[in-house]
C-alpha cells in the first residue's frame, strides 16, 4: 500500500484518520520531537542537545569509564530538567487511542517517561529511562531515581552504578526490541512521530512495517528519512498533527 511519492501527493489528516480509524493495529513510534511542545530540546535540532554537548563525551560507555561524575551530573541536569515539565495533549491523545486500538503498541526512543506519566502503558521504551540506574556488575537496578550522589554505587555490590539508558555503541533492550519489530511487522498502521530517522535499528522499524504492507503516517514539521515514503506526511509539530488527526476522526 505504499504510495509513490513521485505519483500522487502524500494524504492529508482526514485520510490519515480514517486509516487509522480503520485500524486494527497501529504501531506508533516517536522521537525527540514528541516531547519538544512540553520543553525539551531534541537532540539534532538547530539548538538540540548535539549542538551544545558532545555525545563522544556524555552517551557513551567510554565516556561513563573516563569521567563517571561528569556523565551523572550530564543526566542529574536532564533529569532535573524533566522535574520541570508536563506531557503534552498530543502524549495524552496517545494514551487515549491506545484503549480505541485492538492492537496498539507505543515504541518510543525517548528516555523522558513523558508516555508513562500521560497514561499511556503498551510502551516499548528502546533506549531506557532517564529515572532509572542500573549497576555496572550485577543484575541490580533502580527505578524513580532521587539523587544518588556524583558518583553512586550499588548497595548490593559495591559496584559503580550507571543512568539506565541505552549509549551509543550498546545494544538496546533485547525484549523490547523484538516485541517492537512484532508490532511493526504486525501493523497495518505505522505513525512515526517525531524523529529524525537516523539512529538505528529503531529507524528500521519503519521499514519493516512498510515491508510488510502497512501504511505511514508521520508527523514532523521537517523531513526525515521516512518523509518520501509516508502515505501521509503532516508536515506538522506533534500536538499539531495528532490534534488535527482526532479532530478528523470518523
Ligand atoms: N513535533 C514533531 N517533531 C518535531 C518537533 C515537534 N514539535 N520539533 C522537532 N521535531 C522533529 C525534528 O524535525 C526531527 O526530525 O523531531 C526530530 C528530532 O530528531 P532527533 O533530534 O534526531 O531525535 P530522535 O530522532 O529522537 O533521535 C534518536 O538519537 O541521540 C540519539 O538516543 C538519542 O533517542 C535519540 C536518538
Amino acid at each position: 500500500m505504499q504510495s509513490d511519492p513521485s505519483s500522487s501527493p502524500p494524504a492529508d489528516a482526514s485520510t490519515a484518520a480514517a486509516w487509522l480509524a480503520a485500524s486494527r493495529a497501529l504501531c506508533v513510534s516517536t522521537g525527540a520531537g514528541m516531547s519538544a511542545e512540553s520543553g525539551l530540546a531534541t537532540f539534532r535540532d538547530v539548538d538540540g542537545l548535539w549542538s551544545k554537548f558532545n555525545p563522544a563525551e556524555l552517551a557513551t560507555p567510554e565516556a561513563f569509564l573516563r569521567d563517571p561524575c561528569k556523565v551523572w551530573e550530564w543526566y542529574r541536569l536532564r533529569r532535573a530538567r524533566l522535574a520541570q515539565i508536563e506531557p503534552h495533549d498530543g502524549h495524552r491523545l496517545l494514551a487515549a487511542w491506545e484503549a480505541r486500538i485492538p492492537d496498539f503498541t507505543l515504541v518510543t526512543q525517548n528516555v523522558d517517561g513523558l508516555h508513562h506519566r500521560a497514561g499511556s502503558r503498551r510502551v516499548l521504551e528502546l533506549h531506557g529511562r532517564l529515572d532509572t540506574a542500573r549497576c555496572i556488575a550485577c543484575p541490580f537496578q533502580i527505578v524513580g531515581l532521587d539523587d544518588l550522589g556524583e558518583d553512586p554505587r550499588c548497595t548490593e555490590c559495591g559496584q559503580r552504578l550507571r543512568p539506565g539508558v541505552v549509549w551509543f555503541g550498546e545494544a538496546l533492550p533485547q525484549s523490547q526490541l523484538a516485541a517492537a519489530f512484532d508490532a511493526a511487522e504486525r501493523c497495518d498502521v505505522m505513525l512515526v512521530i517525531g524523529t529524525s530517522g537516523v539512529v538505528q535499528p529503531a529507524a528500521s522499524l519503519v521499514d519493516t512495517a512498510l515491508q510488510h504492507g502497512a501504511r505511514l503516517i508521520e508527523i514532523n514539521p521537517h523531513p526525515s528519512a521516512f518523509s518520501g515514503s509516508a502515505d501521509a506526511f503532516l508536515r506538522c509539530t506533534a500536538l499539531s498533527g495528532l490534534r488535527e488527526i482526532e479532530r478528523h476522526r470518523p
